[in-house]
C-alpha cells in the first residue's frame, strides 16, 4: 500500500493543545436505533477537548427510537418533519453549527483510533478536506474490493486530490461547503470535489480508517445503489473539467470518469465479441475466454469483474430511478 510518508501528505505541525478548534460533528440518520447510541459514545471517547466538539444528530423522520435515544445522550438533535434524504439533512443541519471544522459521520460507521478527530483537524492546517480509508469485516468481495479502492484513492490523494469521499468519515473547513448537492446521492463524494474545484486539496490519509457493516441481505442492491450514486457524480463532474486548474486532478477525473462508465462496457463488450468468435471455431478466442475463466481464480480479478458488471447494471438503474432516498438495509 502507498505510504503517506511517500508524498507527504503528514502535516508534521502538532496541535496547539491551547488553541483546540471547535469541531461540529454531524451523524446523519435515518432509522438508526441499532446503532446510534454506540456512536455518540464512540464520538465520546474520541482523545479530544470534550467542551470543543459540537455533536449533532440530524434526523429525518425516523419511525423508530433513535431520536428518544439520541435526545438521552446530550447532544443536539435536530429532527425534519419529512424524509428529503441525507444531503437534505446535511444541508439542514450545516446552516446551524458553530464549528470551524465539520465532520461528517454516518451512525452505522466508526473509526479505528482515538486520535481521529486530532489527526484530522491537523491535516486541515494544510488540505480544504480529508476522508478515511475503509476496512470492511464482514464481507469478502467487498473487503477486496476496498483493498484496490484504497490503494486508487491514495494515489490520487498524492497526485492532488481523490474525488471519492467517505460519508463514514469527512472532515472539512467550514466556508468550503456551503451546502451539499441534493441531486447526487453521492453527497460525500461530491462536497470532496467542490473542495478540489476550490483550488484546496481534498485528501485520503491512510492513517485514518473508519470500518462499516455491509448488509447480510442485499448486497448486491446496496453496492449498486452506491454504484449509481457515484456514476451521478462522475456524470456530473466531468462537466466541470474545464474549471479544473490542476493538471494532476484533471487527469483523475477523466481516469475516474472512465472506470465508472465506459470501462465495464468495454470488458462487456470484447467478452461478447470473443464469445461470439469461439463458437465460430475460432481457436484463439476460445482461447482467450478460457485465459479469461482461469484470470478468475484470483480474487482480486474476480471482484473487479463483478464490479464491472454492476457498473454497467448500474447506468442502466439510474435511468429509471436515482435513489436519492434510499431503502435501509438490515447490518
Ligand atoms: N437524516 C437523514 N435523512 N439521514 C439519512 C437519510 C435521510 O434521508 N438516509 C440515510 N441517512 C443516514 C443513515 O442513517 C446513515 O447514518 C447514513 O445516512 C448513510 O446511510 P446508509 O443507509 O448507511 O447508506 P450507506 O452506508 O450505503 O451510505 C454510503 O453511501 C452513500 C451514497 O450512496 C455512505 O458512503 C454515505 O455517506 C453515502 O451518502
Ligand atoms: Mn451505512
Amino acid at each position: 500500500m502507498l505510504s503517506n510518508s511517500k508524498c507527504n501528505l503528514k502535516n508534521n505541525e502538532d496541535l496547539d493543545l491551547d488553541n483546540y478548534p471547535l469541531v461540529s460533528i454531524i451523524i446523519p440518520t435515518y432509522n438508526e436505533e441499532k446503532t446510534i447510541e454506540e456512536k455518540i459514545k464512540d464520538i465520546l471517547r474520541q482523545d479530544y477537548e470534550k467542551d470543543k466538539m459540537e455533536i449533532i444528530v440530524v434526523d429525518s423522520a425516523s419511525n423508530d427510537n433513535t431520536v428518544n435515544i439520541a435526545k438521552k445522550l446530550n447532544v443536539k438533535v435536530f429532527q425534519q418533519s419529512e424524509r428529503r434524504g441525507k444531503a437534505n439533512a446535511l444541508n439542514y443541519a450545516l446552516k446551524n453549527v458553530n464549528g470551524d471544522i465539520v465532520i461528517i459521520t454516518d451512525a452505522d460507521s466508526s473509526w479505528e483510533t482515538l486520535d481521529t478527530i486530532k489527526k484530522a483537524v491537523i491535516y486541515l492546517k494544510k488540505f480544504g478536506g480529508v476522508t478515511c480509508i475503509k476496512k470492511v469485516r464482514n464481507n469478502s468481495i467487498e473487503s477486496t474490493y476496498r483493498d484496490l479502492y484504497n490503494v486508487l484513492r491514495l494515489g490520487e490523494s498524492c497526485i492532488y486530490s481523490t474525488p471519492i469521499a467517505h460519508g463514514e468519515f469527512l472532515a472539512f473547513r467550514r466556508g468550503l461547503i456551503e451546502s451539499f448537492n441534493e441531486e447526487i446521492g453521492a453527497d460525500d463524494s461530491s462536497s470532496s470535489h467542490e473542495i478540489s474545484l476550490k483550488g484546496e486539496r481534498f485528501v485520503a490519509v491512510n492513517d485514518i480508517i473508519c470500518s462499516e457493516l455491509v448488509p447480510k441481505e442485499g448486497y448486491i442492491h446496496w453496492r449498486i445503489r452506491r454504484a449509481k450514486h457515484l456514476i451521478q457524480h462522475f456524470s456530473r463532474a466531468i462537466r466541470d473539467i474545464n474549471k479544473v486548474k490542476d493538471k494532476g486532478y484533471k487527469k483523475i477525473l477523466i481516469i475516474e470518469y472512465y472506470i465508472h462508465l465506459i470501462n465495464p462496457w468495454l470488458l462487456i463488450i470484447a467478452l461478447s465479441l470473443d464469445l461470439i468468435s469461439s463458437f465460430l471455431g475460432n481457436i484463439i478466442s476460445l482461447f482467450l475466454i478460457f485465459a479469461f475463466f482461469i484470470s478468475l481464480l484470483s480474487s482480486q480479478i474476480r471482484t473487479w469483474v463483478i464490479m464491472q458488471f454492476l457498473l454497467a447494471i448500474s447506468q442502466i438503474k439510474n435511468f429509471f430511478n436515482k435513489e436519492i432516498v434510499w431503502k435501509k438495509e438490515k447490518k
